[in-house]
C-alpha cells in the first residue's frame, strides 16, 4: 500500500478528540504518544515486515532495531516490546521461528528493554515485526512536524538497503555488500536519539519506506517549512548506485519518486540514479533530524561522546520559502 492509499484510509477515519493524544495518526508521525500524567506520556508503535534478509537471526535484528526506532525517533526511550509474527509452518522449521525471536531479544537487550510477550498466527508468508512501548516527557515530545527556518538537517545512516537488499535477493550483490548492509539495518539509533533529545531537536523522524525525500517531505508539510537538500553530502552506500544501474530497485522505490514528483524539485546536477538513490525504500534506516543552528556543536559533541560523530551528517537546512517543498541541489 503506498502513501496516497494510507492517506485516504487515514482520512475516512474519525477524528481523535480525546485530550490526552498528544500525538495521533493524522500528522503522518513515528508512533503514537499519550499522556498519563503531567509528567509522563507513553509512546506506542507496531511495525511487520517480509524478510528483508536470508538468516533468520539478522531478519529478527533488523526488525527488533526497525520498530524501537519510532520511539527513538520522537525522542523517546524504549520500555518494552511485543512480539508478531505470521508463521507459515509447513514451509519453516520451528527453529527458524526461536532464531529470528532470538535476533529479536538480543537487539532489544541492547536498547536496554525486554520483549515481554507476544502473538503468533499461522500465515502464508512469513512476517515478523514488534509493537514497541516508550516513554517521555510531555513537553520533550520530537514530531516530524517541528522544524523551524534555519534548522540544520542531519541523517544518521547512509542510504542504499533498499536497493541493495533487492540485489542481494536477486543474486546480485557480494558476501561483503550483504554484510554492510545487515549491519547498517540492524544497528540502533539510540544514540542518535539520545544526542538529538540533548540538543533539544526541533523535529525528527526515521527513514522507512517512504524513502528519504518522502520522509523529508513529509517533515516539511507537517512544519509548514522548505527545505535544501545538498545531494552530494548524503551518504549513500557506493554499492547503492551500481544496484541502480542493475535495476535491482524494489517497488516502493519506484512509486516514491513520481509521487513525490510535485513538491520536490530537482537541480540539473541532480541525475536520475541520485533521485532514485534518494528515494530509495529504506528499512531501518536512520533518523532525520532538524536541530537549531545554536545547537549543532552541542549535537555533535553528544554523538562524539556516544563515538557516533561520523553517523550524524548534514545533508541540508530548512528554509522559509515554498512551505512544503524541497529543493534538491
Ligand atoms: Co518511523
Ligand atoms: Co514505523
Ligand atoms: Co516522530
Amino acid at each position: 500500500m503506498g502513501p496516497a492509499d494510507l492517506g485516504r484510509v487515514l482520512e475516512a477515519l474519525p477524528q481523535i478528540d480525546d485530550p490526552n493524544v498528544l500525538v495521533g495518526y493524522n500528522t503522518s508521525d513515528d508512533a503514537g504518544v499519550v499522556k498519563i500524567s503531567d509528567d509522563l506520556a507513553l509512546i506506542q508503535t507496531v511495525d511487520v515486515f517480509t524478510p528483508v534478509v536470508d538468516d533468520p537471526y539478522n531478519y529478527g535484528q533488523i526488525a527488533a532495531a526497525n520498530s524501537i526506532s519510532d520511539v527513538y525517533a520522537m525522542g523517546g526511550t524504549p520500555v518494552c516490546a511485543l512480539n508478531i509474527m505470521g508463521f507459515p509452518q509447513d514451509l519453516f522449521d520451528l527453529q527458524v521461528m526461536i532464531d529470528i525471536l532470538l535476533g529479536a531479544y538480543d537487539k532489544a537487550k541492547e536498547a536496554g528493554i525486554s520483549i515481554v510477550g507476544g502473538h503468533t498466527i499461522k500465515d502464508k508468508e512469513l512476517k515478523y515485526g514488534l509493537s514497541v512501548t516508550g516513554k517521555i516527557h510531555p513537553d520533550k515530545i520530537i514530531t516530524n512536524a517541528g522544524a523551524k527556518p534555519g534548522d540544520i538537517l542531519f541523517l544518521t545512516k547512509p542510504l542504499g538497503s533498499g536497493v541493495i537488499s533487492t540485489a542481494v535477493r536477486a543474486g546480485k550483490a557480494t558476501d561483503e555488500d550483504a554484510r554492510e548492509c545487515i549491519e547498517l539495518m540492524r544497528k540502533l539509533n539510540r544514540a542518535a536519539a539520545e544526542a538529538m533529545t540533548a540538543a533539544e531537536a526541533h523535529s525528527a523522524t526515521d527513514i522507512t519506506g517512504f524513502g528519504f525525500l518522502g520522509h523529508a517531505w513529509e517533515m516539511a508539510k507537517g512544519s509548514k517549512a522548505g527545505m535544501k537538500i545538498y545531494s552530494q553530502k548524503v551518504p549513500i552506500l557506493p554499492k547503492a548506485f551500481d544496484c541502480i544501474k542493475m535495476g535491482t530497485v524494489p517497488g516502493g522505490s519506484h512509486s516514491n519518486r513520481p509521487f513525490l514528483e510535485k513538491d520536490v524539485t530537482y537541480s540539473e546536477n541532480v541525475k536520475f540514479d541520485m533521485q532514485v538513490a534518494l528515494c530509495d525504500a529504506q528499512t531501518s534506516g536512520g533518523l532525520f533530524i532538524a536541530i537549531a543552528p545554536d545547537k549543532v556543536d552541542l549535537f555533535l559533541h553528544e554523538m562524539d561522546k556516544r563515538g557516533e560523530k561520523e553517523w550524524a551528517v548534514e545533508v541540508g537546512e530548512v528554509i522559509e520559502d515554498k512551505p512544503g517543498k524541497i529543493i534538491v541541489i
